[in-house]
């Protein structure tokens, strides 16, 4: 099974969670794209959601696939958000942004009763860091951001401790939907995601980081012999 296959059981799976009259967070990604592509076939049944896109990429497919939208600030609230990520650890800790998205996707998140993350099984990590960590970073001193980001990632043991600004494809840096740039840190280990996270949180110009800590409610895993479901003890 490949893993595209596995992300779509995942997505699949995920949609079981969602009920008539429902405002959802829509994620960005491969993943999300299946969610929202099977989300829309239910819509097409008659199912009466409303969708909140994590991006624009994600707005402009549920657009065209024919799911109401509305902007974060029009809803009252989110019953569930449902998106892939990077990295998830056992305690379902994740590393998200591998899609430039994550400042939209956190907000979302932070404002969904419930987040519900679809993987594949090649997402499994322990401990985080593989992936690089996306940081989203104003533009204005972006070079002094990324040596103050090294400084953190350094004090907190991460071993890689390289900040890479992330390009477009035509050289120039990639900007993200709110018109910041995006470090690609690589880390090798986060040997202590919350103590990362909090000393990230303090560097002027640093918008936001791609640890996403104690988000997930679930996490639904593609495998080749179905999906798997790991639930948060609790949801901070
Ligand atoms: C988008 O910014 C990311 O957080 C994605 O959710 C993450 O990169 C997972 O992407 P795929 O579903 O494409 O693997």
């Amino acid at each position: 099974m490949t893993a595209d296959t596995k992300k779509r059981i995942a997505a699949e799976r995920a949609l079981e969670f969602v009920e008539d009259g429902m405002v959802v967070g829509l994620g960005t990604g491969s993943t999300a794209e299946h969610f929202i592509n099977l989300l829309a076939e239910q819509v097409w049944q008659g199912l009466s959601v409303v969708g909140v896109a994590t991006s624009i990429r994600t707005a402009e497919l549920a657009r065209e696939r024919g799911i109401p939208l509305k902007e974060i600030d029009e809803v009252l609230g989110i019953n569930l958000t449902v998106d892939g990520a990077d990295e998830v650890d056992p305690q379902l800790r994740l590393i998200k942004g591998g899609g430039g998205a994550l400042l939209r996707e956190k907000l979302i998140a932070a404002a969904s009763d419930r987040m519900i993350v679809i993987i594949d099984d090649s997402k499994l990590v322990d401990p985080l860091g593989q992936f690089p960590l996306p940081i989203e970073v104003v533009p204005f001193g972006f070079s002094v951001t990324s040596q103050k980001i090294c400084e953190a990632l350094a004090v907190e043991g991460c071993l890689g401790h390289r900040a890479t600004l992330r390009e477009g494809g035509d050289g120039v840096p990639f900007e993200t939907d709110s018109g910041h740039y995006i470090l690609d840190c690589a880390c090798d280990t986060i040997p202590k995601p919350e103590a990362l996270a909090d000393r990230l949180c303090r560097i002027p110009g640093v918008v936001e980081h791609g640890l996403f800590l104690g988000m997930a409610s679930l996490v639904i895993i593609g495998r080749t012999d179905g999906t798997e479901i790991i639930e948060a003890l609790t949801k901070s």
